[in-house]
C-alpha cells in the first residue's frame, strides 16, 4: 500500500546518475573529482561551530516551530538590507518562517497552498529543466505539473506570461528560480514585477526560489520582495525562499526560510505545526549570526568568480563556458548529455550531471538533453585540475 501519486515521480537525478555510471570504470590512477552535486565546499566561518557549542545545552529543548524571534529578525534585517526594502516592509513575526533548508519550504508551501476542493484540477507551473522538489511538491499536492521550457531562445527562463489565460486561471502556484539551477540565468527586476502582476491578475501564488541569489559575478540579482516593494507596499500572492546552504556553504546545517504573504505564511505554519521539521535551537542561533554577516559571503563569492575565470580560460571554445549571471553552475552544451557524462567519468574521472536528468520529457522533447551541469564547488586547485581534464576530453563546440 502506498501513495500512488509517488508513482508519477522518477528516481532522483543522483540515483539515475549512479545507475548510468555503475558499469563504467573511471580513468585508472586518476583522482576522481565530483562536479555533479551542488554541495559547496567553501569553508564556513569559524563562529558557526563556536555558536553550536555554546548553545549545546539547548539540544535538550524542543525548539519553537515558528523559529526564534532572533532568527526571524536576523532574516527580516537581511532581506531589508539585501534588497533595499523600506524599513518595516518585512515583519519578522508574520512574514518570515524559518525552515529546515529551502527544499522543505518549497515542498510544504505547495502542500499548504494548492487548493484541494475546486471544480478543475489546479496547475502548478515550473521551469523545465528544474529543481526536482517543484515537481514532487506539485504531484504530491494533487496538482497538474505544467513544465515550461527554459531554453537558450527564452534566456533559460520560462515565459509564463505567454501561457493561455485559461491555464493561468487554474494555476494555483508557479515556481520561479532566479538565479536558476542549472543554467544560472537571472531575471531582471522588470521581469519579476511583471510576474508578480501576472500572479495577482490570475490569483496564483508565485514562489521565488532565490537560494543562489548571493552567488553572482557582477550585478546582485533582483528578488521577489524587491519586485513587490517596487509595485507598492503589498506582498500578497508572493513567497520567497532562501537558504544558508549556498550563501554560507553550510548545506548540512539545513537552514533556510520562507518570507512573504502573511496569509500564506499562516497556512504554512499550520501545516508545519503538524508535520514540519523544526530547526534545533543551536542551529537557529548559528543561522541568525550567519544572516547578519556579509564578510564570509563576499569571500565565497570572490572564490566562485575566480573559479569561473579558470573555466573561461581553460575551456575557451566550448559552448556555454561564460560565467552565468548567478549560481555556481556551468551548463555546457555537449551534444548528448548521458554519453558525455559516461565519457567524462571513463576518460577523466570527473562526475557531472546529465542535463537530461534535470529536465523532463514533454511533447517538445527534453530541453536538458544536450547539456551537462558542472558544479564549481571545490577549491581552486581541484577546479584547475578538473578544467584541464575537461578541456582535453570534451569536444570543442559540438
Ligand atoms: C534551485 C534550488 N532550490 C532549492 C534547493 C534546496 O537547498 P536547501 O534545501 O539546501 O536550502 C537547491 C539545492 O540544491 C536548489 O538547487
Amino acid at each position: 500500500m502506498h501513495n500512488q501519486r509517488l508513482d508519477r515521480l522518477t528516481d532522483y537525478p543522483f540515483q539515475r546518475l549512479r545507475a548510468l555510471l555503475q558499469d563504467v570504470a573511471p580513468a585508472a590512477g586518476v583522482e576522481p573529482i565530483a562536479m555533479h552535486i551542488g554541495e559547496p565546499h567553501h569553508t564556513p566561518p569559524a563562529f558557526v561551530s563556536q555558536i553550536l557549542l555554546e548553545h549545546a545545552k539547548d539540544w535538550g529543548r524542543y525548539p519553537p516551530s515558528n523559529g526564534t524571534p532572533e532568527l526571524r529578525t536576523a532574516i527580516a534585517d537581511w532581506l531589508t538590507r539585501r534588497y533595499a526594502l523600506p524599513a518595516d516592509f518585512v515583519d519578522p513575526d508574520t512574514h518570515v518562517q524559518p525552515v529546515a533548508g529551502s527544499r522543505e519550504g518549497l515542498f510544504m508551501a505547495a502542500l499548504a497552498t494548492v487548493p484541494t476542493e475546486q471544480p478543475r484540477q489546479p496547475a502548478v507551473l515550473m521551469p523545465n529543466p528544474l529543481y526536482q522538489a517543484y515537481i514532487g511538491a506539485a504531484v504530491v499536492s494533487g496538482a497538474e505539473p505544467v513544465l515550461v521550457d527554459a531554453t537558450l531562445e527564452n534566456g533559460f527562463q520560462p515565459n509564463y506570461e505567454e501561457l493561455a489565460p485559461d491555464l493561468l486561471d487554474r494555476t494555483a502556484l508557479a515556481f520561479i528560480n532566479s538565479p536558476a539551477n542549472p543554467q544560472g540565468s537571472v531575471l531582471s527586476l522588470d521581469r519579476l514585477r511583471a510576474l508578480v502582476t501576472l500572479a495577482r491578475r490570475h490569483d496564483f501564488v508565485l514562489a521565488f526560489d532565490e537560494c543562489y541569489g548571493e552567488i553572482y559575478t557582477s550585478e546582485a540579482p533582483a528578488g521577489g520582495l524587491q519586485a513587490c516593494a517596487a509595485l507598492g507596499d503589498d506582498i500578497s500572492n508572493v513567497l520567497v525562499f532562501n537558504s544558508l546552504s549556498k550563501r554560507s556553504s553550510v548545506p548540512g546545517l539545513r537552514s533556510g526560510f520562507i518570507a512573504g504573504d502573511p496569509d500564506l505564511i499562516r497556512m504554512i505554519r499550520r501545516l508545519r505545526d503538524y508535520g514540519g521539521a523544526t530547526l534545533p535551537m543551536p542551529v537557529m542561533a548559528a543561522s541568525a549570526a550567519l544572516w547578519a554577516d556579509e564578510n564570509h559571503v563576499e569571500a565565497s563569492r570572490d572564490l566562485y568568480r575566480r573559479k569561473f575565470g579558470i573555466a573561461a580560460e581553460l575551456l575557451n571554445g566550448h559552448a556555454g563556458t561564460q560565467a552565468p549571471g548567478g549560481s555556481f553552475f556551468l551548463w555546457l552544451n555537449v551534444g548528448d548529455s548521458e554519453a558525455a557524462a559516461q565519457r567524462l567519468w571513463q576518460e577523466a574521472a570527473i562526475r557531472v550531471l546529465p542535463g537530461a536528468f534535470l529536465a523532463h520529457q514533454t511533447e517538445r522533447g527534453n530541453p536538458g538533453q544536450p547539456f551537462v551541469r558542472l558544479a564549481l564547488v571545490d577549491d581552486l586547485d581541484t577546479t584547475h585540475r578538473a578544467f584541464q581534464r575537461l578541456a582535453n576530453t570534451l569536444p570543442a563546440n559540438p
